[in-house]
């Protein structure tokens, strides 16, 4: 487990933008490094940051680098609100803050010798980027990896250069919702790629995150192909303020997502998925 970047973990840290890459229609891509140049950027695929834009607030982010790269962090952040949009209109040279990481991050430790699924509804692809670049950085350690990757539409793929590199390594299967003229892949939702995927059940691990209701479709077909529950590890999100668990503001029954999550083993939330909205 790496330990939180700062002593205060209330405080955030000046970074500053060194890349702001549109990605596509709806999200940019944010490359920062710390003003520190000394300060490595240590964390664990899965866990997040809290992301400060100067006079207009903060938000949680997934962090979404190549783990292996420790002077800088990318974020990919969809404009859907005041914070994110004032995040995706830094330019290169603006300052911001960044606190953490905070979370408890994908088990990849518990992942070591087995076959590993991963599977992505939209932008739910952010926090599992680093999980693949984990997976391909230590090919040896793990057996059978699939990437299944769902999108509304062809151009809302996320990280589509890596996703061609990618497929040298490991099985990629991407799926868009509804049929479309720049589309001559399959359509349907991410469960439908599991058809003609060879599964151990005793030995496959799975991560999946993307819109609630897609987890949870997403887990239950992984239930219903033979895979115990506590091997299907989910991301969850909701509003957060303070990210260290003294706010509530994430309350998720007895759970704080910032603090305890926010990735969950499915048989820990599967009872509150759905049913639990944002505070
Ligand atoms: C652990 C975690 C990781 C996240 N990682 C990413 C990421 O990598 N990239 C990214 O773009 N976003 C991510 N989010 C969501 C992001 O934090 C929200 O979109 C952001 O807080 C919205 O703030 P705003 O001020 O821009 O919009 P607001 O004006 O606060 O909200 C605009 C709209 O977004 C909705 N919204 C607010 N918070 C969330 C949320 N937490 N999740 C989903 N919808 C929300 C609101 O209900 C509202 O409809 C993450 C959230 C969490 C909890
Ligand atoms: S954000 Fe404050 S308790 Fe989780």
């Amino acid at each position: 487990m790496t330990e939180p970047a700062l002593n205060d973990p209330m405080l955030p840290m000046p970074f500053v933008v060194v890349e702001n890459i549109k990605n596509n229609p709806d999200c940019t891509l944010l490359a920062v490094r710390p003003v520190d140049s000394s300060h490595l950027c240590l964390y664990k695929p899965g866990q997040f940051f809290m992301l400060y834009a100067f006079g207009y607030g903060e938000v949680p982010i997934s962090i979404n680098s190549d783990p292996s790269l420790k002077h800088s962090l990318t974020f990919t952040i969809r404009d859907v609100g005041g914070v994110t949009a004032a995040l995706c209109a830094l330019e290169p040279g603006d300052p911001l803050g960044v606190r953490g990481p905070f979370g408890n991050g994908w088990p990849m430790e518990d992942l070591a010798g087995r076959d590993v699924i991963v599977m992505a509804g939209g932008l739910g692809c952010v926090p599992l980027r680093p999980v693949v670049y984990h997976l391909l950085q230590n090919r040896k350690d793990y057996g059978r990896v699939s990437l299944l990757y769902g999108s509304r539409k062809p151009e809302a793929f996320l990280f589509n250069k890596e996703l061609q590199i990618w497929k040298r390594h490991i099985d990629v299967r991407l799926i868009v919702d509804d049929p479309a003229p720049n589309w001559d892949g399959p359509f349907g939702h991410t469960t439908d790629l599991v058809k003609n995927l060879e599964i151990d059940k005793d030995n496959t691990s799975v991560m999946i995150c993307g819109p609630e209701i897609m987890i949870n479709l997403s887990a239950d077909k992984m239930l219903e192909l033979g895979i115990p529950p506590q091997h299907v590890h989910i991301s969850m999100e909701r509003n957060m303020k303070c990210a260290i668990g003294q706010c509530g503001r994430c309350q998720f029954g007895p759970d704080f997502i910032c603090k305890d999550g926010p990735v969950f083993a499915y048989d820990k939330v599967v009872e509150r998925l759905l049913d639990i909205k944002e505070v």
